[in-house]
């Protein structure tokens, strides 16, 4: 008789290499993991779930799931796992916390110059034959102050990528000791002083009770009216709103926003703005990265699967 294989549910793009991993052992069937109506029936009978932003693990789905043993995040984080539920109903959750930190920085690193020269501005305006010089017009990053929020694995790799501009970094860290930012060349500051003093800021938090609209209305009445705001972490951290109306009031000079509260954001009043260049969630999205973390969630569900120890990747 056919001996059942282990189910693994791919709800979101994994990476080929990553499928090469689960190899022959698994039964490995693919959904649409942003749609509830397909995810849910989906869920019936997996042992496993892939999942990357896009897909809500929460309560509902692991109702739907009575088999699950591990719920595997392919990147950074788990804000998309109710990790408390999961627990409760003993699935065990992983995520590839190092994969994608190379790509989210050197993402960072490119928003920030984008802002800073108009790039996105220029391509568009030359691409509908405008050659308009000086309407470009940037700033330099030389001698500017970049304040990094979050001085985790990612606000680090930014902090380096950075220091060759010329920049001085301060950054926000309530969790990192003084001295260990002061070995980086980083100053660490109050968010006040950041909001204060800063030409760039740029936010490397998780998604948190603590972190949703760390930077709103408040915040934004605060800062230099020539900053420029890159996010590549998590949507609403920036309270979109609050931006828009700082930049449209000439209160903050740019942003660079590649998350957003809601996800896909197609229609957002930050897309009329002229100073503000946009991507889709594009932070960890590179051959590189994509390798990387799905081959780690992959390795991560053999283990969970085969009841061995699953290690921090
Ligand atoms: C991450 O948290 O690592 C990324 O946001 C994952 C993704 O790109 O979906």
């Amino acid at each position: 008789p056919p001996v059942n294989k282990p189910v693994v549910l791919v709800a979101e793009e994994l990476s080929e290499a990553g499928l090469a991993v689960l190899g022959a052992d698994f039964e490995v069937r693919h959904t649409d993991g942003a749609d509830r109506a397909q995810l849910l029936p989906a869920l019936a009978e997996v042992d496993a779930l892939i999942v990357r932003s896009a897909t809500q693990v929460d309560a509902e789905a692991l109702s739907h799931a009575p088999r699950l043993r591990v719920v595997a995040r392919a990147g950074v984080g788990l804000d998309n796992v109710d990790v408390a539920a999961a627990t409760k109903a003993g699935v065990m959750v992983v995520n590839a916390p190092t994969s994608n930190i190379t790509s989210a920085a050197e993402h960072t690193v490119a928003l920030i110059l984008a802002s800073a020269r108009n790039v996105a501005q220029g391509h568009s305006a030359l691409k509908a034959g405008e050659w308009k010089r000086s309407k470009y017009t940037g700033v330099e990053l030389d001698a500017k102050v970049v304040g990094i929020l979050g001085l985790g694995r990612i606000g680090q790799l930014v902090a380096q990528r950075l220091a060759p501009f010329g920049v001085d970094i301060i950054a926000y860290d309530p969790y990192l000791q003084p001295a260990r930012a002061a070995q980086m060349g980083v100053r660490l500051v109050t968010l006040e002083e950041v909001l204060k003093q800063a030409d760039f800021i740029t936010v490397h938090l998780p998604k948190s009770k603590e972190t949703i609209g760390l930077i709103g209305e408040r915040e934004l009445h605060a800062v230099k009216p020539s900053v420029r705001i890159v996010n590549v972490a998590r949507g609403g951290i920036v309270d979109e709103n609050a931006l828009y109306s700082a930049l449209k009031e000439g209160r903050v000079a740019g942003a660079g926003i590649d998350v957003f509260a809601k996800e896909p954001c197609t229609d957002s009043p930050l897309f009329e703005l002229d100073n503000v260049v946009v991507t889709p969630h594009l932070g960890a999205s590179t051959h590189e990265a994509q390798e990387k973390a799905g081959t780690q969630v992959a390795r991560s569900v053999k283990l969970a699967l085969a009841g061995e120890f699953v290690p921090d990747a």
